[in-house]
């Protein structure tokens, strides 16, 4: 089973062998008025901050929801401004309306919905935003290569039923999950598609961060890389949701 202490486990190689989030993300956060100097930001499930630093570079006032005791540390020594608190979105509340911006970044698939929207729902100021966005470690929409049918493999040799949740790309079951109760509707909606080429050891130590994979199942998909010329190009995929408090 997908095991969320899966990521403390890898701290240390979590910050360094996940790429970062695409720039066109960020433009189109800033382009939507989300990333303002001085404006209260909440970003729950942060991780080593790979989405934290998007907002901390914009100049705003960052809380850091973060439960792995390994990466809140690392979350706070890289960015020593951010208030950093170690619990699960679940167990912490705020005062009514103390954020601007909430963010979720690849990490909402790990959150108990009914618990969080609401106490989201109070916590953000009556113009406030919610955004979720996640990368999918594979773009459905590219026809797969020799590199990805070998990861097909090695998914499919799992005695366990496939991991994966199978709508990690529908960005509009998601919309429809976050909206649940009415208490928040979805005002924008993207997707940004993008590629990397990783060489046999950058996708030995990306893929030993993935919940699902592994240490023997990445190493595998390393010896493919090798295999197929010692390195390829990876499609993915990161979906955006915006959504506004209903009032
Ligand atoms: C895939 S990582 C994403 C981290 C970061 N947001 C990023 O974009 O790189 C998922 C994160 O969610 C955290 N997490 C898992 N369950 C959580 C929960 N119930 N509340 C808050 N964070 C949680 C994990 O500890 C992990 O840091």
């Amino acid at each position: 089973m997908p095991d969320p202490t899966h990521f403390d486990r890898h701290a240390d190689l979590y910050d360094s062998a996940r790429p970062p989030y695409p720039t066109a993300l960020t433009d189109r956060l800033a382009a939507l008025g989300l990333l303002r100097a001085g404006a209260r930001a909440l970003d729950l499930g942060a991780g080593s901050g790979q989405a934290t630093r998007i907002l901390v570079d914009a100049g705003m006032e960052v809380t850091a929801v973060e439960p792995g005791r390994a990466l809140a540390a690392r979350l706070q020594s890289t960015l020593p401004d951010v208030e950093v608190i170690r619990a699960t979105a679940e167990e912490v509340s705020f005062p009514d309306g103390s954020f601007d911006l909430v963010t979720i970044a690849t990490a909402v698939h790990w959150f108990d919905l009914h618990v969080v929207l609401p106490k989201l729902h109070r916590t953000l100021a009556t113009d406030g935003r919610l955004a979720v966005w996640r990368t999918a470690y594979g773009d459905p929409s590219v026809p797969p290569g020799p590199f990805r049918e070998r990861v097909q493999r090695i998914v499919d040799a799992r005695d366990a039923p496939p991991r994966r949740q199978p709508d990690e790309t529908d960005t509009a079951s998601w919309a429809r999950a976050l909206e649940t109760g009415g208490l928040f509707r979805t005002v924008h909606s993207d997707e940004f598609a993008w590629s990397i080429d990783l060489d046999a050891d950058d996708v030995r130590d990306l893929f030993t961060t993935f919940s699902d994979w592994t240490a023997a199942e990445a190493r595998e998909a390393a010896r493919a890389v090798d295999e197929l010329g010692g390195a390829v190009t990876e499609h993915y995929l990161t979906p955006l949701l915006v959504l506004e408090p209903v009032r």
